[in-house]
This record gives structure tokens, C-alpha cells and sequence, in this order.
């Protein structure tokens, strides 16, 4: 009798092998970065933005998906406030300094999204991954929505992302989430490229620095989880205003300081890829 083991069906694998899920890459980049924060509130659509422009100055072509769905940030922080246009099939990405922008914020009253179910969520984020004519890019940044809800399992699971950055502020209560979203990163084989401190401290006009929330949290988290740290943001109100006025700091301050600080960031993650 041979011991040979009878080949399995096609049909018989599918049942015995565990689900592996198809991760589909956006069609039209080369690269997709996730920025992620498990907690709100840290500066991860400011952080997106920035990016996003900073990898535009560093002479990419760059895409920004919000996939925020429950709180759009791009409409705002970019200062868009028109309607995307479809030629029936995908809809066309918004381009405003340079960049292809896409996000629920265009297609949908603000506050609408807030009422969406889990799978009106995941349609979506199919939608915004497979019907958008995203173009010649050699990255699309997405800004994520906080935690590890319905959107971060779906894009980590079905869609194919380069890598993921993760931005926190040093407090304990944010870090705690962090090391969820690491963990959530981690399980799905999402590659974490390294951990942002960002509101790190703040210069007074003493001059003097102030770790506002405490010294070097997300390096030690960082260092936990054997991930890289990629650096730290310091506190700054241009930031925030120039990203309530539609412009991010390194579009409409490209000199200042903090923009240099955003541009090696751009800098580190090409050098990664391109
Ligand atoms: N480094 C910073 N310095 C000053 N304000 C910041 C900084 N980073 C973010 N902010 C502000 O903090 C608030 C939250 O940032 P946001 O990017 O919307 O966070 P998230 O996307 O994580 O919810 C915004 O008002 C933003 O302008
Ligand atoms: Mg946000």
C-alpha cells in the first residue's frame, strides 16, 4: 500500500485551511503608509498632512486617504469644500497643493458618517482602496480613525499596506491604547515602521523646554516592542492653527521649524522605499 497522502480538492483546502485573507494593494500607488494612533485627540491627522506635504517637497507624488470615516479631518486641514467627480465607474481624487486627497468628508454631509454601521463603513473604505482613480503615486498616506475598531481591522486585513507609523503623545492613558495598536499591528503581519512622539514638549518664552506630559514615554514604548523610534514633535500653536486654516504648517510655513522636523521624517520614511 503506498503511503502517499491523497492530494486535497481545491474545494476540501478551502474548508480545512484557515481563512487567509486576500490583501488587494490601492491600484495606482507604489507605496501605502498607515498613520495610526490607538487613541484620538494625539495629532495623527496633523501628522498625516504633514507628512503628506513633506513627502511631496522631498519630490514624491503623493496621495492622502482619510479614513477617518467617523471624523473626517482632511476636508478641513486641507481646506477643501468641493465634491469629487465620477465618471461613473471611480471617482476622482481631489488634488489640492500637489496632492491626490480623498475622503468621506467630500462625499457626505460632516456629521453623517457619525450614524454609519460596520458594514457601511467597510463599503467605504472598499470604495475609497478600489474605486478611486488614484494616479501614478508613489505613495498614498492614510490618516487612520483611532483605536482598532471596524476600518483598522478591515484595512489590515484585506488591503495591502507598505507599512504603518504609529503617533502618541507620552502620557500613560495614550500609551496604554498604543500598545493595543501594536499588538492588533503585529497579529495582522502589518509592518510597524516606528512610533512618533508627538506634543513631546514645549519651548517656553524662557526658552526653557517643558516635557508637558512627561519624558521620552513613546521611546520606551518603543523600545518595549523591539519597534523603532522614529522621533518627536514638539508642541507648537502654529501647528494647530495653520491646520484649522486649511494649510498645513509645511505648506504655508515651509521655513519654520517644525516643518524641517516633518521633512525628515519624509526624508527617513523615502529613504525606506524609494
Ligand atoms: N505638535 C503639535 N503642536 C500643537 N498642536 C498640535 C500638534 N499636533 C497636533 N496638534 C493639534 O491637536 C489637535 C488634535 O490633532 P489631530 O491631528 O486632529 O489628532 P487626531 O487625528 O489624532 O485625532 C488639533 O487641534 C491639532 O491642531
Ligand atoms: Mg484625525
Amino acid at each position: 500500500m503506498s503511503d502517499k497522502k491523497p492530494e486535497l480538492s481545491a474545494a476540501m483546502k478551502s474548508k480545512v485551511e484557515p481563512k487567509v485573507f486576500k490583501k488587494n494593494p490601492i491600484i495606482g500607488t507604489k507605496y501605502t503608509i498607515a498613520i495610526s494612533s490607538a487613541k484620538g485627540g494625539v495629532g495623527k491627522s496633523t501628522f498625516a498632512t504633514n507628512l503628506a506635504l513633506a513627502l511631496k517637497k522631498t519630490g514624491c507624488k503623493v496621495g492622502l486617504l482619510d479614513a477617518d470615516i467617523y471624523g473626517p479631518s482632511v476636508p478641513k486641514m486641507f481646506g477643501i469644500n468641493e465634491k469629487p467627480k465620477s465618471d461613473g465607474q471611480k471617482l476622482d481624487p481631489i488634488l489640492k497643493y500637489d496632492i491626490q486627497c480623498m475622503s468621506i468628508g467630500f462625499l457626505a454631509d460632516q456629521q453623517t458618517p457619525m450614524i454609519w454601521r460596520g458594514p457601511m463603513v467597510t463599503s467605504a473604505i472598499k470604495t475609497f482602496t478600489q474605486k478611486v482613480n488614484w494616479k501614478d503615486l508613489d505613495f498614498i498616506i492614510i490618516d487612520m480613525p483611532p483605536g482598532t475598531g471596524d476600518t483598522q481591522l478591515t484595512f489590515s486585513q484585506e488591503i495591502k499596506i507598505d507599512g504603518a507609523i504609529i503617533v502618541s503623545t507620552p502620557q500613560e492613558v495614550a500609551l496604554l491604547d498604543v500598545k493595543r495598536g501594536i499588538k492588533m499591528f503585529d497579529k495582522l503581519g502589518v509592518q510597524i515602521l516606528g512610533l512618533v512622539d508627538n506634543m513631546s514638549y514645549f519651548i517656553g518664552d524662557d526658552k526653557k523646554t517643558y516635557y508637558i506630559f512627561g519624558k521620552d514615554g513613546v521611546k520606551k514604548t518603543a523600545e518595549e516592542f523591539k519597534k523603532k523610534f522614529l522621533g518627536e514633535i514638539p508642541i507648537f500653536p502654529e501647528i494647530g492653527k495653520s491646520g484649522d486654516g486649511g494649510k498645513p504648517i509645511v505648506e504655508s510655513q515651509p521655513e519654520h521649524q517644525v516643518s524641517k522636523i516633518y521633512l525628515d521624517f519624509a526624508e527617513k520614511i523615502k529613504s525606506i522605499y524609494i
